[in-house]
């Protein structure tokens, strides 16, 4: 679904992402796995467009097929939106659908998150954590996306709504037949989540595989740390 081809992007002298070749595959779900400034969220914005690469490509994907879920709910939405209105946006942009249709499949998103159709109403501080992070989510759909890269999607959650949040992906995945990057430093989360699974450190990937390989026979030191340290 997606080849991306020696990608590098650099800011001043630190190399974010530093020639990363990576295939991602239809229906799969693929996760990417590495600490803090290990630069996953700079290639999650690549992929997306939001920001251009210094060299390498990224084919078989439109832009307008790929959608984010960020890690923080309450950043992303603006606070003086409603909820039904942040929603609607992204389709509003695209111009997706007559102006007639919008509340109604506002209303369908909520479902699809499982929150009440009231929900459009409110405004984000009247939210929880894990409200607040299905409407991200239900936002994220709005544009009827092939492919959804979840950056950190339940980081700030407490543990309880993290395993709300992890299923209702899961479950959201398979009804629309997405294809999903999902970034975490949580191989616990990853091995949930995932059929594969990326390495990554300092700009590079170190190690890709099935999670079969990298969970139960890793090959580098550093992926052996990481499971050291997460279980
Ligand atoms: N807009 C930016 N300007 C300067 N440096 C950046 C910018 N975005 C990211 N970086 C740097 O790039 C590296 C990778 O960051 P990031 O992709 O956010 O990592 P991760 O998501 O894995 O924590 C870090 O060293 C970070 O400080
Ligand atoms: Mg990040």
């Amino acid at each position: 679904m997606i080849k991306i081809e020696k990608l590098t992007k650099t800011f001043g002298s630190i190399k974010a992402v530093d020639d990363i070749s990576l295939e991602i595959f239809k229906g799969e779900s693929l996760g990417l796995v590495g600490e803090s400034g290990s630069g996953k969220s700079t290639l999650a914005r690549l992929i997306l467009g939001l920001i251009k690469q210094d060299n390498g490509e990224i084919k078989g994907i439109a832009k307008r097929d790929c959608q984010i879920v960020f890690q923080d709910p309450q950043t992303s939405l603006n606070p003086r939106i409603k909820i039904g209105e942040a929603i609607a946006e992204p389709m509003l942009i695209r111009e997706m659908f007559p102006k007639e249709e919008i509340a109604g499949r506002v209303e369908k998103l909520l479902g699809l998150v499982m929150l009440n159709k009231e929900f459009a109403n409110h405004y984000p501080h009247e939210l929880s954590g894990g409200e607040r992070q299905r409407v991200g989510i239900a936002r994220a759909l709005s544009s009827n996306p092939k492919f959804l890269i979840l950056d950190e999607p339940v980081s700030s959650l407490d543990v309880s709504t993290q395993v709300e949040i992890l299923k209702l992906l899961k479950n959201i995945k398979q009804k629309l037949d997405l294809t999903y990057l999902f970034i975490a430093h949580d191989l616990l989360i990853i091995n949930y989540m995932c059929d594969r699974i990326a390495v990554m450190k300092a700009g590079k990937i170190l190690e890709i595989g099935t999670k079969e390989q990298i969970i139960h026979n890793p090959q580098r030191p550093y992926t052996k740390l990481l499971l050291s340290s997460s279980v």
